[in-house]
């Protein structure tokens, strides 16, 4: 079933990879994209691209009075340390942005709602695969905002009787399969970007951020999604909401852990080079494993993943890296 939908930060890596499946499903697409973060070449051309900031509310009263039908909220700001160092900074443009678009939806009718959370909210678990009816601990103001807006959905639900999905990413990663668009955030974090790098000739070695964790080997585990599946997973999500779905919040992962070892052995076998590393200490705010349990977006959703390997996770990876510097 196919609709006009706002995409909001529809120019950044998993916002953009969605609008495009959602163009390719028939949707029409309309993307507002502040370019804090995301890049205008990344968003595709079959979308409408509107550059402004979600704090514009006359902008987006704009958008929403045009007939949209739901909105798939991506944009934000997601690295843990900035969160820490600028808390109210993170509280604004996750929370605060959130609270506005919400609010307009409110005013203008649009009931439907898809918001980018993060597997971050569980904290540091005491055991995994977490369920979504695990506890939520946050450790970060990074979580803490993204937590806020869930509560703001889950109540705004309630009085004004919008439906919204929340959907909590695990980790991210790979690159569109036809090589169209890729991981381009500056200053990344996350462990496959930076090994990207490192084969790229972008940076000396790659820090292991502690290898005393209580996991096989020491190294962090997490839950790595192609970006792919994950954006196939929000399409699915805006099918429920389009044929009267409940409201849900669903885990976004596989179900399976790899150590920041097998990361790393997965890339030096796509790449056929060693990647050089030295061991480092843990890094703030860090936990040893994060692992979904994705019962329920499967039994919600009917929703399969196509692209669960690691080696085509990191190998779309290092593809559009290469293609990316090859380009600049
Ligand atoms: C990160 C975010 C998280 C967000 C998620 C998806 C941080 C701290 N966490 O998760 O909030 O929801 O992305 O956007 O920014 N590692 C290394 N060396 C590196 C980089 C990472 O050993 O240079 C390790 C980490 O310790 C961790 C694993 O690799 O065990 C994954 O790290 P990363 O890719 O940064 O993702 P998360 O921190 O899990």
């Amino acid at each position: 079933m196919s609709g006009r939908v706002l995409v909001t930060g529809g120019a950044g890596y998993i916002g953009s990879h969605t609008a495009q499946q959602l163009i390719d499903a028939g949707n029409d697409v309309v993307i507002l994209d502040n370019l804090s973060n995301g890049d205008r070449s990344m968003a595709p051309d079959g979308a409408r691209f509107v550059q402004g900031d979600l704090a514009d509310r006359g902008l987006l009263d704009d958008i929403l009075g045009s007939g949209v039908d739901a909105v798939l909220h991506f944009a934000g700001s997601i690295v843990v340390p900035d969160s820490v160092a600028d808390p109210l900074g993170y509280y604004r443009n996750n929370t605060l942005n959130t609270h506005g678009l919400l609010q307009a939806c409110i005013e203008r009718g649009v009931d439907r709602f898809i918001f980018s959370s993060t597997a971050t909210v569980y904290g540091d678990p005491a055991s995994t695969p977490l369920r979504e009816t695990d506890p939520t601990q946050p450790i970060s103001p990074y979580a803490t905002s993204k937590l806020m807006s869930e509560w703001m959905l889950r109540d705004t639900a309630a009085a004004h009787g919008l439906r919204y999905v929340v959907l909590r990413y695990f980790n991210v990663a790979g690159a569109d399969l036809k090589g169209r668009r890729g991981q381009a955030s500056r200053n990344a974090t996350h462990l496959i970007k930076l090994a990207v790098e490192v084969l790229t000739g972008q940076r000396d070695r790659l820090s292991i951020f502690g290898d005393d964790y209580p996991t096989s080997d020491g190294t962090g585990v997490r839950d790595y999604i192609h970006v792919t599946d994950l954006a196939n997973a929000h399409v699915r999500t805006l099918d429920h909401l389009m044929a009267g779905g409940a409201s849900e919040v669903m885990n976004c992962g596989y179900g399976k852990g790899s150590t920041v070892r097998q990361v790393i052995a997965a890339l030096e076998c796509v790449a056929n080079r060693r990647i050089p590393t030295e061991v480092a200490p843990r890094r703030p705010g860090d936990v040893a494993e994060l692992v979904a349990d994705v019962s329920r977006i499967r039994e919600v959703l009917g929703w399969r993943p196509e692209h669960d390997d690691l080696e085509l996770i990191v190998r779309t990876a290092l593809d559009w890296e290469r293609k990316r510097i090859r380009a600049s």
